[in-house]
């Protein structure tokens, strides 16, 4: 599988890029991002690209790809609705259509969070937006798209979160997330299970397009 992945330099993203770099099934990994990932890879080629809501300047560089892992996200955490909706809805959606038009036989993989609001009506801001980024991204012509809703994820293989408090809780609480990943999946998972589950339903599909932290851990 030929991989595009956004969003690598991100806690999520580094986890699902060592999975990519590591499987022997993935024959290329094309990160697109603001900042340079910092690794080297026979198999890793880097885009660095600053407007997120238009990639016609990039668009000739991202055909013949098997599957995208959109994990490119911000905590919605001292953000208006207006720009965490801009971040959330307008990136992804800006990505994702451009995908989708140039090859529509690519899977679709994003990560969103538990508790998403397919409702799109609900009461919390972050879950609403996530919501309809997620129902948009299903309406469209993808071979197949598929919503991740991890919990927690406990960063693994030195990994860390690139926003500042989610790092030091995940420091702080590193023995307790060891144990909850065990003997609670539904409310927690890791880098190496997202990342693996991610590449799982790209090459074999899955019978549902939502998948909360239990799906991810089983898989
Ligand atoms: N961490 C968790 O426990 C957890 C749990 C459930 C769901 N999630 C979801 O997973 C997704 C990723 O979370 P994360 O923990 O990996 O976040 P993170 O460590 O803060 O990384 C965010 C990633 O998004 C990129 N990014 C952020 N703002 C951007 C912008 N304006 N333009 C371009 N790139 C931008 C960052 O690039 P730079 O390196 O250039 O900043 C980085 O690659 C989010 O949607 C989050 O809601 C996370």
């Amino acid at each position: 599988m030929r991989v595009i992945l956004f969003g690598a330099t991100g806690m999520v993203g580094q986890g699902v890029l060592r999975e990519c770099l590591l499987d022997s099934g993935i024959e290329s990994v094309l990160a697109v991002g603001r900042s340079p990932t910092g690794q080297q890879h026979v198999k890793l080629h880097e885009i660095l690209h600053d407007n997120f809501t238009d990639y016609s300047a990039i668009e000739s560089q991202l055909t013949g790809y098997d599957a995208c892992f959109f994990c490119l996200g911000v905590s919605s955490v001292g953000m208006s609705e207006e720009r965490y909706r801009h971040l959330t809805y307008d990136v992804t959606l800006a990505a994702a259509t451009t995908l989708a038009r140039l090859d529509p036989q690519m899977v679709f993989v994003y990560v969103t969070g538990r508790g998403t609001d397919s409702t799109e009506r609900g009461r919390v801001m972050w879950a609403r937006v996530k919501g309809k980024t997620e129902n948009d991204l299903l309406k469209l012509p993808f071979k197949a798209a598929y919503m991740f809703r991890p919990a927690g994820i406990q960063p693994l293989h030195g990994i860390r979160s690139k926003t500042t408090w989610v790092q030091a809780i995940y420091v702080g609480a590193a023995p307790l997330l060891s144990l909850l990943t065990r003997v609670a999946p539904k409310y927690m998972t890791t880098t190496e299970q997202v990342g693996r589950a991610m590449i799982k339903v790209a090459r074999d599909g899955y019978p549902r397009p939502v998948l909360e932290s239990e799906d991810i851990n089983r898989l």
